[in-house]
Parts: C-alpha cells; sequence; structure tokens
C-alpha cells in the first residue's frame, strides 16, 4: 500500500525523535511492503526563524493533502518572549483547528518492566490501562475574547473558556463509542462546581451517557480527579475532558508509565484521507525539552508509538501497528532504557541505540 506521510520535525528534541520514528517506519515499508513517501516541512520556532510564521501555508496544505501527519515538538525559550506577536505554539494549535481534530486520544498503558520506573508504588499501577479523550479545538485555548489591555495605567490580561454543545456532544460522544470497545467506563472532568462552561460540558455528557446504558458513566471535578488519578489509576477506563483540564491531566498520568517521553498521543476528526481514514496528527505528549535538544539523548518511544497510532488509525495497518508496539516493548523487556527510564546505576542508551534496537525487532 502507498501512503503519503507529513513529517513536523519542529523544535528542540522534535527532530531527533521524529528521525527515530521515521527509521521505525522505514522498516514497517520494508518488512510488509509498503511505500510510504514521507516529506518534511517546518512548523513552530523553525517555521518561524525562516518564515516569520509558526504554519506557513506551505505545511498547511501539504497536511491537508497527506495521509497522516507525525509531528515532534514546538516552543523553547528563544521564542518565549512574553511580548512575541508570533510564538511557536500558535503553529500546533492552528494545525489542529484548521485540519478540525477534535479529539486528542491519550493512551496511558504502564509496561510492566518499567513500573520501577514510576514515582507510584508499584500495587497501584497493576490492572491501569487508561485512555484521556482530551477536547483538542475548544475551551480556553481557542475562545474569543482574548487579549490585554490597559485599564487605569494597569495591564489586564483575559480569556475566554467557551463550550457549545456541539463542541462537547461530538468529543463525549466519541469517548463512549472507544469505551464500548474496552471495559465499558467514560468518566468525564469537569469544574461544574465553579464554571459555566462546565455545567454545559456536564450536561450535555449526562445526556449523552443516557444513550450509552452499557456503558458506566462518572462525573468528577478536575481537583479531585488529579488525586484519583494518582490514588486509583487503575478504576479509570476512558475519561473525557476539555482542552486545558486534558493538557493538564495528560502530563499527570504520563508518569504512571515511568516517563512522559513514553506517551503517544492521537489527534482525529471528521476529515477522512484517500484510504477512508481520518487525516490523523499523531505527536507525543511531551514537549520540546530544550535543555537537552541537540544531545542525541532523548527518549523516542513516545514518538515510536504515536507512529503506530498512526499506522492503526490513518492508514487500517493494525498487523503493522502491533508490530511497532511489540518492538517495543520487547525492547523494554531485554533492559533497553534512555536515561529518562534508567534508574541509578542501570546502564542507558542514547536515541539512536535504542531506536536501532526497536528497529530490530520491527
Ligand atoms: C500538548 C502541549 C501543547 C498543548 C502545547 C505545546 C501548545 O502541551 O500537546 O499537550 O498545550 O496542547
Ligand atoms: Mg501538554
Amino acid at each position: 500500500m502507498k501512503a503519503n506521510i507529513v513529517l513536523l520535525p519542529g523544535d528542540g528534541i522534535g527532530p531527533e525523535v521524529v528521525a527515530a520514528a521515521q527509521s521505525v517506519l522505514e522498516a514497517v515499508e520494508k518488512k510488509y511492503g509498503h511505500i510510504f513517501e514521507m516529506s518534511e516541512y517546518l512548523i513552530g520556532g523553525a517555521a518561524i526563524d525562516a518564515t516569520g510564521q509558526a504554519l506557513p501555508a506551505e505545511t498547511l496544505a501539504a497536511c491537508q493533502q497527506a495521509d497522516a501527519v507525525l509531528l515532534g515538538a514546538v516552543g523553547g525559550p528563544k521564542w518565549d518572549d512574553p511580548a512575541a506577536a508570533v510564538r511557536p505554539e500558535q503553529g500546533l494549535l492552528g494545525l489542529r483547528k484548521n485540519l478540525g481534530l477534535f479529539a486528542n486520544l491519550r493512551p496511558v498503558v504502564p509496561q510492566a518492566d518499567l513500573l520501577s520506573a514510576s514515582p507510584l508504588r508499584p500495587d497501584l499501577l497493576d490492572g491501569v490501562d487508561l485512555l484521556v479523550v482530551r477536547e483538542l479545538t475548544g475551551g480556553i485555548y481557542f475562545g474569543e475574547p482574548r487579549g490585554r489591555r490597559e485599564v487605569n495605567g494597569q495591564w489586564e490580561a483575559f480569556d475566554t473558556m467557551l463550550y457549545s454543545e456541539n463542541e462537547v456532544r461530538r468529543v463525549v460522544r466519541l469517548a463512549f463509542e472507544l469505551a464500548r470497545g474496552r471495559r465499558k467506563k467514560v468518566t468525564s472532568v469537569d469544574k461544574a462546581n465553579v464554571l459555566d462552561s462546565s455545567r454545559l460540558w456536564r450536561q450535555v455528557a449526562a445526556q449523552v451517557a443516557s444513550e450509552y446504558p452499557d456503558v458506566e458513566f462518572e462525573v468528577l471535578l478536575v481537583d479531585a480527579a488529579t488525586m484519583h488519578l494518582i490514588t486509583r489509576p487503575a478504576s479509570f477506563d476512558v475519561m473525557v475532558t476539555t482542552n486545558m483540564f486534558g493538557d493538564i491531566l495528560t502530563d499527570e498520568a504520563s508518569v504512571l508509565t515511568g516517563s512522559m517521553g513514553n506517551l503517544p498521543s492521537a489527534s482525529l476528526g471528521e476529515d477522512t484521507n484517500r484510504l477512508g481514514k481520518p487525516r490523523g496528527l499523531y505527536e507525543p505528549i511531551h514537549g520540546s525539552a530544550p535543555d537537552i535538544a541537540g544531545e542525541g539523548i532523548a527518549n523516542p518511544i513516545g514518538t515510536i508509538v504515536s507512529a503506530a497510532m498512526l499506522l492503526r488509525h490513518s492508514l487500517g495497518m493494525e498487523p503493522e501497528a502491533r508490530a511497532v508496539e511489540n518492538a517495543v516493548d520487547t525492547a523494554i523487556r531485554a533492559g533497553h532504557r534512555t536515561i529518562d527510564l534508567a534508574r541509578s546505576g542501570e546502564k542507558s542508551l542514547n536515541t539512536a541505540m535504542i531506536t536501532d534496537a526497536i528497529v530490530k525487532l520491527v
């Protein structure tokens, strides 16, 4: 099969982890006889430096025509001036919005051999297999108005957290559909005791829940959810929540796996590609890690398993996706660790070494 994949390395460790995932995709091509046309485009800070824009028109056009997009990370101290008119993150947010990717799937499944890498007690991690479905194109990330103004000689700044019924309904519905193929439980997370947008969220979520009597439904306030996530992580199946709460909860959830470097994500919408599958955007949940960028020691696993999700969701290649995930699992079981996963005294591999180990196992 032929597929067209756009690679967006971005900033910081982005190019290193995308190169790793690219070698894994090349191994899949060879082994399964596919042809992946992979082309790189600029996004984020790298795009700002080259073109003045975080999401150049050429990049967006390529992504709109691709079967799937794989992204590394955007952002870094170089572009962090709070007064800057253009920011790297606008590239990623613009891409999500323009591609209509309203649902971000972030699966959290700790690997048995990495339990000791997590700060949580191993007995708490037993049986953890959760999926966070984060709303991705609405909420406070996109609400208008937003901005800064001077009032009585003082600056103030404001954002708007806004959700429409439809925006809530489509993402909550997807969460229920996904739960049906899993352990049949959905936890909706909001802040309905304080926020109007959350009260609407909760109301719509309850309506959707009534269409799925076979799926257990639970609601949690986000502050409580942060606690339950580390006191009873195994009790969750699918968690569905707003854009900002999902951003925060998934960084927290990622350490259940030992390192946020392990966590993949898939962003999906209604648009389909030439194969009739969702034209998704796949990215690790971690950031650009400027402190270690260029050292060749970044953990590429989150991006490699994001590529596995790409194979599964956008190309319909389930066996190939499993082969990549199994290769990662086997490499970890064989004791291969990047520095973020190694415990003191354990030997650690650099990005190229762990990637080679995984490539050989595909
Ligand atoms: C993420 C990231 C992004 C987000 C940033 C880089 C804009 O933290 O994908 O979780 O906040 O969505
Ligand atoms: Mg985040």
